[in-house]
């Protein structure tokens, strides 16, 4: 079963991806978490060209440098685990190349549904999980994070930069997009709820669908 995370920043996925591993684990089952870009000798090396601050690449080369990374972790790591029947949990898949540089950047949607469709070979989570944060909540977490007042300041919103907020809106509208368009895979989750209460709700329908997905 492949079972992949979605959202924008701080709204929960690595909480979420832990808790499940962990139940996984405590019931013996033979679980695999991955994070992207990364997770293969080549992938990890692309990971350290595109997280490298100071290159000068093109959106274009980004996101075939993601592909190209996509690519090897679902040939050579997720596609073998998934055909010995282990279960396998991505933090952040296809989706995000979708909603941050299709929606987010504004780059052309149907140039990206084409790279997706090469870089992930086809292959399609069985579930994800969309954690829905609006990017007011995401501050308002990131704040409280650093024990700063809640009661953020206007000129604190300019230094966290309004058109950071205008990004993240695109970005979230072309997650309920995706959500909306792909139901059969989407679980779309309210993040404000507690993190036990989602994983409440995460572990009940992973179950249910385990009890129903076919075999591969
Ligand atoms: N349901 C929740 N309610 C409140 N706070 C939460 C919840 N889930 C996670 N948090 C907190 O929010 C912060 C971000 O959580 P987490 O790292 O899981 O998010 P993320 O989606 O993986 O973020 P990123 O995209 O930056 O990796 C952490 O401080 C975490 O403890
Ligand atoms: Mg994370």
């Amino acid at each position: 079963m492949f079972i992949t995370f979605e959202g924008i920043d701080g709204a929960g996925k690595s909480t979420q991806v832990r808790k499940l591993r962990n139940l996984f684990l405590t019931r013996e089952t033979e679980v695999l978490t991955l994070r992207e870009p990364g997770g293969t000798d080549i992938s990890e090396k692309i990971r350290e060209l595109l997280l490298e601050g100071d290159s000068d690449i093109t959106p274009t080369g980004e996101l075939l440098l993601f592909a190209a990374s996509r690519a090897e972790l679902v040939q050579r790591v997720i596609t073998p685990a998934l055909d010995t029947g282990a279960i396998v949990i991505l933090d952040r898949f296809y989706d995000s190349t979708t909603a941050y540089q299709g929606y987010g950047r504004k780059m052309d949607l149907d140039i990206i549904h084409r790279i997706n469709s090469i870089a992930s070979c086809g292959l399609e989570p069985d579930l994800t999980f969309y954690l829905d944060l609006s990017p007011e909540d995401a501050l308002i977490r990131k704040f409280s994070e650093k024990s700063l007042p809640l009661a953020f300041e206007p000129e604190e919103l300019d230094r966290m930069e309004r058109s950071g907020l205008d990004f993240y809106t695109r970005v979230r509208e072309g997650y309920l997009e995706l959500a909306a368009s792909e139901p059969h895979r989407f679980r779309t989750l309210d993040a404000l709820q507690s993190p036990e209460e989602l994983h409440r709700i995460i572990t009940e329908t992973v179950l249910a669908s385990a009890g129903s997905a076919p075999e591969r």
